[in-house]
């Protein structure tokens, strides 16, 4: 299909630059562990090589392993190294982010550790000008959450007003899995909402920094075009995809316990689908906009676990290319019924999307890399080109591509050049250039220093999407299911194919 490249960017405006955050004091829990390393100090370095950091910060990482600074700087050293390129490497910028970085052997559970803590910090706070500004990254398992809140708000250490902390203020980033059912995100929340107000607590879902997804709103409301046909009349169905080569990795024991549909539906999923279906905000302000997100989560039909073949259809990859299956990853039981992969139909039930199938689908050692809303229209109610070619008119389709290489593209009919009436799919594709842009993990991490919230996310957004699921994922937990059920590198189980072939509908190939 012949691919047009269409868009120009234009120049960007002063206001569209970013300001520098004020002075920080960046603490993270769990420092020593794997996001830690391949993500949160990478982001951190973009931020200084975009001169995105102010001159006086500090960054305190702190965890059980009992290393030393230097030992902590040069193993993060390295992780930047492999994240930005041996050879792009900005030893300058990385020495600016270096020499402000220290590492505190501490036990989470004791709440002595985080006296000791506040009080060794002091000295460095002073020293580099915080301004009693203070972040709480939790980069710890799950399991751990709960000992960290706590004891940091009996410590003190909570309040943006607590003692030795008057003037700044003070935030708390909470990593994904929120919870892994109702309940348990509502226990997390009651911790949370003890000692920290709602706007101090941010959420993570780093999928809502990507740039296409943040361009969803502006793509929708910014031009006029596409909102009168924002709807039922003119939409047939969404497809939304989340798709990975790789697998579990070395996660098996995080993994076995959440499943796919912990993992990215509750959370990523849910959140792509909220803003391509909801309404317009009033205003482009944090409020605002999530409560939009919330009321399109929340008129989500609700499921009946008692069907679960209606709507759902899992999978798990089996051993194939040279590697192993699910099951024989490390840290997996022999006969797991976790899945790996999930198909799910959702309605949305309003006047804008009522009989709008909503296709959500996402999975480990599929076919390809693949992040992307595609929305495809209607057929045209008259066809008059009939018997002047062969075969059927593809409708159109609007895809919103979040990963690789984000961007839009549409596809529309034109003429085929040539004397015959021939028509032929063409693609108008604008990619977004590769700027020197924060990436998802610094975006997040600058809103959180600059005390913006519109990309984390709320209280009442995690119950929304956990009271969708929660029912969904214990009744198919309760159930066996015949895994392993794909092969890596395929499209998936052939139960998804199922799912949209009833209604007549099949999945864009990966
Ligand atoms: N890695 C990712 O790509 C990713 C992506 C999205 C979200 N997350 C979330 O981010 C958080 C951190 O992920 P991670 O992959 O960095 O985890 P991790 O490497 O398994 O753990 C982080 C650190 O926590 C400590 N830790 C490990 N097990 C513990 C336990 N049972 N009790 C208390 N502390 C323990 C360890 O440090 P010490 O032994 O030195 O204390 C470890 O270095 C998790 O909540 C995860 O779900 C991770």
């Amino acid at each position: 299909m012949p691919t047009a490249g269409i868009a120009e960017t234009m120049p960007q405006s002063e206001s569209c630059e970013l300001e520098r955050p004020k002075p920080f004091n960046f603490f993270i829990f769990g420092a020593s562990g794997d996001l830690a390393k391949r993500k949160i100090i990478p982001a951190l370095y973009q931020l200084s090589v975009l001169s995105l950091l102010p001159e006086d910060f500090l960054v305190i990482g702190a965890a059980r392993s009992d290393i030393s600074t230097e030992a902590f700087r040069d193993k993060m050293r390295q992780a930047v190294m492999e994240a930005a390129g041996h050879s792009a490497f900005d030893k300058g910028k990385w020495e600016h982010l270096a020499n402000k970085l220290y590492y505190i052997p501490m036990q989470y559970d004791s709440p002595q550790a985080y006296t000791s803590l506040a009080k060794r910090c002091m000295p460095l706070e002073k020293q580099y000008k915080t301004c009693q500004n203070r972040i709480f990254y939790l980069a710890v398992p799950p399991t751990a959450f709960e000992d960290v809140i706590t004891n940091l708000g009996e410590a003190g250490l909570a309040s943006p007003a607590s003692a030795g902390n008057e003037k700044g203020y003070t935030h708390i980033v909470i990593e994904k899995p929120f919870g892994r059912d109702l309940r348990s995100a509502s226990n997390l929340n009651g911790v949370l909402n003890k000692y920290f107000a709602e706007n101090q607590i941010y959420r993570m879902d780093h999928y809502l920094a990507k740039e296409t997804v943040q361009n969803i709103l502006m793509f929708r409301f910014a031009n006029s075009v596409f909102e009168p046909v924002w709807n039922n009349r003119f939409i047939d169905h969404v497809q939304i995809t989340a798709a990975e080569t790789i697998g579990i990795e070395h996660r098996g024991g995080y993994y076995e316990e959440s499943g796919v549909l912990r993992d990215m539906f509750q959370n990523h999923l849910l959140h792509l689908l909220a803003l391509t279906a909801m309404e317009p905000p009033q205003a482009f302000s944090t409020e605002k906009v999530r409560d939009e997100r919330v009321k399109a989560i929340g008129s989500i039909k609700p499921l009946n676990p008692e069907c679960l073949a209606g709507f759902l259809s899992l999978g798990q990859y089996g051993p194939g290319n040279g590697t192993p299956g699910y099951r024989q990853e490390p840290d997996v039981q022999p006969y797991s019924n976790t899945p790996t992969y999930a198909a799910l139909k959702l309605e949305v039930e309003n006047w804008r999307w009522n009989g709008v199938p909503f296709y959500l689908r996402s999975g480990k050692k599929l076919a390809s890399r693949k992040g992307e809303i595609a929305v495809h229209f209607k057929p045209v109610p008259h066809l008059m080109f009939m018997g002047s070619q062969m075969g059927r008119i593809e409708p159109n389709a609007i895809v919103l591509r979040i990963q690789p290489g984000e961007g839009l593209e549409m596809l529309i009919q034109a003429k085929h050049p040539g004397s015959r009436i021939c028509l032929s799919p063409v693609k108008l594709d604008y990619t977004y250039p590769e700027e020197a842009a924060p990436k998802d993990y610094s975006r997040v991490l600058l809103d959180c220093m600059q005390g913006d919230q519109m990309l984390f996310v709320r209280t009442s957004e995690v119950d929304a999407s956990w009271e969708l699921l929660t029912p969904v994922i214990e009744q198919a937990e309760s159930q066996k299911w015949d895994f392993p059920n794909y092969h890596p590198g395929s499209e998936g189980p052939a139960g998804a194919a199922a799912l949209l072939s009833r209604n007549g509908h099949q999945w864009d190939p990966l």
